[in-house]
């Protein structure tokens, strides 16, 4: 029996427990004995790791991802992928998705994790094509949740689905840690027992279900699963590696983990996370467990983003109520899964409702969108008369939403002229055109000691 690990300390654990701010410095000289560890890849660039690379760090995420490739070489590199929406959050044309993954295997990429927020495969087959054509590993992944739609049936037809575009694996991706065991055994168990395909489990320990989670996961025949170093795990972080290791060696699976090299790389990140926890980066509180989610079935970065709003609202007051109108704003939307920006359009869409005091009564641009089809197809059928009421005799979009994009490459690379070094660089404009700009403007200024400790409010290492 043998079950294999993807460490996730570099992306969902940094993304999860410090909103992405890890430097490239704060972990490159770790690199190396991360390759030695055993894992069978390890998940580095993508998901908000990009963004937060120009955003907040000036950091160029491509250089990120060649230093990162330059010191792993046996482990395989993965990143994970929006599908049609690449790192971003709108939909890009077929030339932007196709040149970016082509982009991201010459720079490094070994294993790309693909989905999309509202499982409609249809924004993810030209990713999966690219991804495949550069001989890259593409793993479909499926955005879990639970709906009177969202069936172990339905699960299965994604699989196949995915199965048939040639994907190489299927994540199940329990992005708001509400898997239960059972569920976890049951849909895996049913997964493996219609196609032959590896599976791989990915979830969070936020309301503390993920270490059980994971082990009947492995009972179920997962083959892979994601944990983080045990520094950086818990709370809205994966399980343990470590931890989750020793627990299943001990039932008798073979892991391929060298214990000794990854309590080394635990050393190395202990400090840091100490580092992060002094200068405020990284707040104790996520490292809790909070079953909330459980009761509200919402994840808990939704719930906190709802709280925020009624607070700057000034009405508190109301979050019973927004929490009792969540669900069904999510029903008349056919059970969109609660991942960016499904999310927050439908906690958005709630709050509004609540506080106007009318149901619809003013209709979100996003949720318009949605309705009109722009986000792909709905899981489960759309409230008829919301849909008729927000557009009126307009036809929705039947088809493919990038279907209605026009190229863009040529375009931007001419707008985004000589601030471009390369193809990367303008792959960066098309994904986050303003803040792409200022970086490229401000790369070559090399910020003086003082700022930059001002600026991560932080002490360097
Ligand atoms: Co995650």
């Amino acid at each position: 029996m043998q079950v294999r690990f993807t460490e996730t300390v570099l992306r969902d654990g940094n993304q999860s427990l410090i909103a992405t701010r890890m430097p490239i410095e704060d972990f490159e000289p770790i690199l190396e004995t991360m390759d030695s560890a055993g894992y069978y890849s390890i998940e580095c660039w993508g998901g908000a790791t990009f963004d937060a690379c120009l955003r907040y760090l000036n950091e160029d995420p491509w250089e990120r991802l060649r230093k990162i490739k330059a010191k792993v070489s046996n482990t395989k590199l993965q990143m994970l992928l929006r599908g049609q929406n690449l790192l971003g959050y709108k939909h890009y044309p077929d030339d932007a998705v196709r040149m970016f993954i082509r982009h991201a295997v010459e720079n490094g990429i070994d294993i790309i994790r693909i989905f999309d927020a509202l499982n409609d495969l249809r924004n993810v087959e030209v990713a999966v094509d690219e991804t495949l054509k550069c001989g890259a590993i593409a793993s479909g992944a499926i955005s879990y949740t639970t709906s009177p739609v969202h069936t172990i049936e339905k699960y299965i037809e994604l699989s196949k689905d995915f199965k048939n575009m040639g994907v190489q694996s299927i994540t199940i991706k329990d992005m708001a840690g509400i898997m239960g065991p059972k569920e976890a055994y049951d849909l895996i168990s049913a997964i493996k027992d219609s196609i032959d395909i590896p599976v791989v489990l990915h979830t969070h320990c936020t309301t503390g279900l993920a270490y059980m989670t994971a082990i009947k996961a492995v009972e179920a025949g997962a083959d892979i699963i994601d944990t983080a170093i045990s520094s950086f795990s818990g709370g809205t972080s994966q399980p343990a590696t470590e931890s989750v290791a020793y627990a299943l060696e001990q039932m008798g699976y073979e892991t391929g983990l060298d214990h000794e090299v990854l309590k080394k790389v635990n050393d190395y990140f202990k400090p840091l996370k100490e580092k992060y926890i002094r200068s405020g980066l990284l707040d104790p509180a996520v490292l809790a467990t909070d079953s909330d989610a459980l009761i509200y079935q919402i994840p808990g970065g939704m719930l906190s983003n709802l709280i925020s709003q009624l607070k700057a609202q000034n009405a508190m007051d109301r979050l019973d109520e927004v929490l009792t109108e969540t669900p069904k704003v999510r029903k008349d939307l056919g059970y969109p899964p609660l991942v960016t920006p499904t999310s927050q359009m439908v906690g958005v869409q709630a709050a509004t409702n609540v506080l106007l005091g009318e149901r619809y009564k003013s209709v979100g641009k996003e949720v318009k969108a949605y309705l009109r089809g722009e986000y792909g197809k709905a899981p489960g059928p759309v409230n008829e008369e919301l849909k008729k009421k927000v557009l009126g005799d307009e036809e929705p979009i039947s088809g493919r939403f990038a279907d209605t994009l026009e190229p863009c490459f040529d375009k931007a690379k001419a707008e985004i002229g000589e601030l471009a070094k390369n193809d990367e660089d303008v792959l960066s404009y098309i994904a986050f055109p303003q803040v792409a700009k200022t970086f490229f403007e401000n790369r070559d200024k090399k910020p003086e000691l003082e700022e930059v400790k001002a600026f991560y409010s932080i002490e360097l290492l």
